[in-house]
């Protein structure tokens, strides 16, 4: 059972509801925050699904429940409204539950979520870029939305591998091959690879859209290569190399880290078991000029190819045995590919696929995005002109160098440079993460480098600033955990039960694959926080509120730094 915070209260009503024989689903049971002190802590709507189930007027639902609640951290309940029922909770409830998270947050979340560390396990397929060829934006997107999904799964406590799956393989390298043997220049590749490979495969399409014989050239080279021809062999590694070792700069400046890269060339050897044991199965039947296939469920569907009428494999084909193997070798609970919603047909089909070969037991997920753009249509890929994503990442560093000369002007030129690269990073992070990834996501260049409004400016400022109100108050961050709350003001029990849902924002934000979840309950944090400051004084206040202010100082420091750790955004020592 839960020890801690809303899952603890939520548990408390729950036996309360039960008690009086109703039923309600633990996810039927929402706490909200309630606005000021006279009207309780929590409020639960619980009373009013329940009327609506059994046909019962709400306010007597919430009556019986009330008088069931039975719990010493409940001081008293009460009805309001239509049939919210308020809840007071004992102060020293809340004094433990914000010692507890200040003195081990991760262990504090893994607690209130429930989770054994390690006992779960996420395989996770993020930023996958295609080898020869630039990163795209959706790439950035996968690789940030993916990176934070994967911080998050750590931090509940979950085992998670984060698997860069390149694009390394496929019949597209045969054609860059004979592209490369033709026309290139190996000093050139040397000195600005990926722009110059690509040059060298559009020209290769151009040519063979006069030279139709060209593709049989492409097809050739491509044999040979899966064939193991030394030569061909050598020359796809160092294209591999060189364009890993390119966007390995970029993963560098985001501050992103993979536990694995197997490429799609890693399952070449992996897939002929599948094949075979789905022909076998009956699953994998003759289509069209002698290709392989997979039946779709809906006719209407297109037929899921599996193998080429020329016996070669597909994007598909390595797919599949990427997932046995993920299975076979990790025994995941969950896999996640955070792939471009372009490719939600596709995913469909194999995961489709996966059930009927029964690959795996794991829970597979498609978590999609939308398209980026800019609000000022500035940096907007114009036809056949690649959005550089160095560039992005220039610019907003700029921006931010320009914004820390402003705003910091006590820092030293150093200290300014260094708070821009962690501002303008963060930044383009934050400003990806905060959206709805469902959605299209706009990059606003103002919003994501103002002080104001729901920005990383505003979130380092507010926990730089909390920070140094404790450095100013002289007390050791260890003693400051042993105070005790004693909430007199509305301010306070704000911060208090924002505080308290952190967890749930962590829940939802795994539960539905939404980083934004987390941006969204930090933002709401901070400003409650900053009203406090505006409101209250903390270091001039009398000893009780003094300490009861420091600690939630030092929580709502813990708790910001902690949900930008996991959205792969550091905070800066001063601002
Ligand atoms: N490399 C692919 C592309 O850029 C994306 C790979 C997505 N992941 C996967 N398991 N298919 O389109």
């Amino acid at each position: 059972m839960n020890q801690h915070n809303l899952a603890y209260l939520k548990d408390v009503i729950l036996k309360a509801v039960h008690a009086v024989g109703f039923e309600v689903n633990p996810e039927d049971l929402h706490l909200e925050k309630t606005k000021t002190l006279e009207h309780g802590h929590f409020a639960s709507n619980v009373a009013m699904f329940i009327a609506k189930k059994y046909g019962q007027s709400p306010r007597e639902a919430a009556q019986k429940i009330m008088e069931a609640i039975k719990d010493p951290i409940i001081k008293k309940a009460e009805i309001a409204g239509p049939g919210f029922i308020n809840v007071f909770v004992e102060q020293k409830f809340y004094t433990d539950e914000c010692r507890s998270l200040c003195k081990n947050l991760d262990i504090y979340i893994q607690e209130s979520l429930g989770f054994k560390p390690g006992e779960k396990t996420l395989l996770i397929d993020t930023s996958h870029p295609n080898v020869a060829k630039p990163m795209g934006v959706h790439h950035l997107l996968s690789t940030i939305i993916g990176s934070a999904l994967a911080q998050l799964y750590r931090k509940i406590g979950y085992n998670v591998i984060n698997d860069n799956y390149i694009g390394d393989w496929g019949t597209q390298f045969g054609k860059l091959i004979y592209a490369i043997h033709t026309w290139g220049d190996l000093a050139k590749i040397e000195k600005d690879p990926i722009p110059e490979l690509l040059t060298l495969y559009v020209r290769f399409h151009e040519e063979s859209e006069k030279d139709p014989t060209l593709d049989d050239h492409g097809r050739a080279e491509f044999k040979k290569l899966e064939e193991g021809d030394s030569e061909s062999r050598k020359l796809w590694r160092y294209i591999v190399e060189i364009s890993l070792s390119e966007f390995q700069k970029l993963y560098k400046r985001l501050g992103v880290t993979f536990d694995v890269i197997n490429g799609e060339s890693f399952y070449e050897n992996k897939m002929e078991s599948i094949l075979n044991e789905g022909r076998k199965a009956g699953i994998i039947v003759d289509g069209e000029k002698e290709a392989w296939i997979i039946k779709p469920e809906d006719p209407n569907d297109p037929p899921t190819v599996v193998r080429k009428s020329d016996g070669a494999t597909l994007y598909m084909t390595r797919d599949l045995a990427r997932i046995k193997y993920w299975e076979e070798t990790w025994h995941p609970d969950l896999m996640v590919n955070v792939v471009d919603v372009a490719q939600s047909l596709y995913f469909r089909q194999l995961f489709s696929a996966t059930d009927k070969l029964n690959l795996t037991k794991a829970h597979n997920v498609h978590v999609n995005f939308g398209r980026m753009s800019f609000k000022d249509g500035k940096m907007s890929t114009r036809k056949g002109n690649i959005l550089k994503l160095e560039e992005v990442l220039d610019e907003a560093e700029e921006r931010a160098l320009k914004l820390a000369r402003e705003k910091a002007i006590e820092l030293s030129e150093e200290e300014q440079k260094e708070l821009a690269r962690i501002m303008g990073i963060g930044a383009v992070k934050y400003n990806i993460l905060s959206q709805n990834r469902v959605n299209n996501i706009t990059f606003d260049w103002d919003l994501m480098l103002s002080f104001e409004g729901n920005s990383v400016p505003y979130l380092m400022y507010t926990a730089t600033r909390a920070q140094s109100i404790l450095k100013k108050a002289g007390v050791d961050e260890k003693e400051v955990e042993s105070y005790s709350l004693q909430l007199d003001d509305d301010h306070e029990k704000m911060v208090i039960t924002d505080l308290m849902m952190y967890t749930d924002a962590l829940h939802r934000a795994g539960e539905e694959f939404k980083p934004n979840h987390i941006a969204n309950y930090l933002y709401a944090l901070a400003q409650d926080y900053n009203a406090l400051y505006n409101a209250l004084s903390i270091l001039q206040a009398e000893d009780n509120a003094k300490k009861t202010r420091l600690l939630l100082t030092l929580a709502v420091i813990r708790v910001v730094k902690h949900g930008l750790t996991i959205l792969g955004i550091d905070v800066p020592e001063k601002m």
